[in-house]
């Protein structure tokens, strides 16, 4: 049976006391309605999912736009069955639906999976939870024979219902026809004035429509967030449990509590992360690597064999094999190392090329460049190449040594094995092989007298 699936994330999240949306805040560098969505464009053989969206929606609309989804606007927030009201002229009355929540964002694929896969087509299905605390959430109430009877908000429940600890995730898959016939018709007869997307418990055991049931491996996977405490509580665990499964596939991290991936990581075996490590965007690192502390790893394919040291920064660049990293180095979108390339502490690169064998290993900054191998490039050398209105290349030769605190004055080439002077601005080419030394003459004065105080 042909599935539809719709997010509900009109809702307006007043508890984030906040200016952006409680959809648009973040878990794990994404928007919390991104995570739901997803996960329903995946689960569904990349069929966009419908979003209802209300509070705050253009902008949400706006800043997810990139998303494969179809919008359907709820301009009043009515409850959840008039969301999900909104969404039933664009389904077929064939399909099943499945509902999800844009404030729920850590349910797996598996477990929608098994919830698609164990409910028969003409019944409900719903994934529910037992909880330590189960306080403003629904309530699943069951008969003797363990059936599902009814599900009671908080706020219309007696203390007898609220002593239930199983409670409704919201999640729920219904036949297409059943919400067409039942929707409608939904009274708002209770302590919120809403119409409840849960009373239609009570429309399916009137009409002896089965309702199956379910719960997730880990009841975090269907934990809404109201509050910035539960984001952060729900961020914690999204760390926590991806750095296991890195761990169980042969990575040690240093301190699972001090991990933070803000986008997809690949890491290989025997690979070291230390403490404090954050990963954004599409990090790739290889095996037998270690990341030492404070680093920021962003859009970075790194080899094997390299070793990052403590408090380095690294965007959009490629490392390759064997090379030696930081601490406290700079590496910006563009830097490509070779193997066995080293970059010390205070190096800044970017948009270059570093051969093989090189070492810029102090206080450098070296930009637009390309380096050959086995290149020394001394301390506190620059590339100068930006001449205020365009930047130019610097090129270096193989085997080239580089005296201490060189201007190198772009566009320039200095030749394979050239030295450089310390201290030299280089502004013209310097040949291969030669050494081009470029600076003033030292000179000593005899009998020179250091001035004096003047007495008053
Ligand atoms: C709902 C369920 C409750 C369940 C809980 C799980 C109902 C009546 N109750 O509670 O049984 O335990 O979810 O979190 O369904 N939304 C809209 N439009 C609206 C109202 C809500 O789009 O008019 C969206 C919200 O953005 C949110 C979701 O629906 O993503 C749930 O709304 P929320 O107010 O958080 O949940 P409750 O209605 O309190
Ligand atoms: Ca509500």
């Amino acid at each position: 049976m042909t599935l539809s699936t719709v997010i509900l994330a009109a809702g307006q999240g007043k508890r984030m006391h906040s200016k952006t949306p409680k959809v648009l805040h973040h878990l794990a560098g994404k928007a919390l309605l991104e995570h739901v969505i997803t996960t329903a464009y995946a689960l569904n053989n990349n069929t966009p999912p419908t979003i209802i969206y209300g509070h705050e929606g253009e902008l949400v609309k706006r800043t997810l736009a990139h998303l494969h989804a179809t919008w359907i606007a709820q301009t009043e927030q009515l409850g959840t069955g008039h969301a999900l009201l909104q969404a039933l002229p664009t389904i077929p009355d064939t399909h099943r639906v499945l509902v999800l929540y844009g404030d729920v964002p850590l349910t797996s694929i598996d477990t929608l999976k098994k919830l698609l896969a164990t409910t028969p087509t003409d019944a409900i299905g719903i994934i529910t939870a037992v909880l330590p605390n189960p306080t403003g959430l629904g309530r699943i109430m069951r008969d003797t024979h363990n059936r599902i009877t009814r599900i009671i908000e908080e706020k219309d429940a007696d203390a007898t219902q609220r002593a239930i600890q199983e409670i409704n995730s919201g999640i729920c898959l219904v036949p297409a026809a059943l919400l067409k016939r039942w929707l409608p018709n939904l009274k708002n007869h209770n302590q919120q004035k809403e119409y409840y997307l849960t009373d239609i418990i009570a429309d399916a055991v009137r009409e002896n429509i089965a309702i199956h049931s379910m719960q997730p491996q880990a009841f975090e996977e269907v934990l809404g967030i109201n509050d910035r405490v539960q984001l952060a509580h729900l961020e914690r665990y999204y760390q926590r449990h991806l750095a296991e499964k890195l761990m169980r596939q042969g990575i040690t991290i240093v301190d699972p509590t001090r991990f933070d991936v803000r986008g997809d990581v690949i890491i290989g075996g025997d690979t070291t992360i230390d403490i404090n490590v954050i990963f954004e965007g599409r990090v790739t690192i290889g095996k037998d690597c270690t990341i030492g502390p404070n680093t920021i790893l962003r859009n970075v394919l790194i080899a094997d064999r390299v070793e990052i040291k403590a408090n380095s920064m690294i965007d959009g660049a490629e490392i390759a094999d064997d090379c030696v990293i930081g601490p406290f180095a700079r590496l910006r979108p563009g830097t490509v190392l070779s193997p066995h390339s080293h970059v010390g502490n205070f190096v800044e690169i970017k948009n270059s090329d570093i051969g093989a064998g090189s070492k810029i290993n102090h206080l450098s900054y070296i930009g637009d460049s390309d380096i050959g191998k086995k290149v020394n490039v001394g301390a506190g050398t620059i590339t100068c190449n930006y001449d205020g209105v365009n930047k130019h290349r610097t090129v270096i030769g193989d085997n080239a040594f580089i005296g201490s605190n060189t201007s190198l004055v772009a566009p320039v080439t200095i030749g394979d094995n050239a030295t450089i002077g310390a201290g030299s601005a280089i502004s013209r080419d310097a040949p291969a092989e030669q050494l081009t030394i470029c600076r003033a003459q030292q000179r000593s004065i005899e009998n020179w007298q250091r001035p004096e105080k003047k007495e008053t």
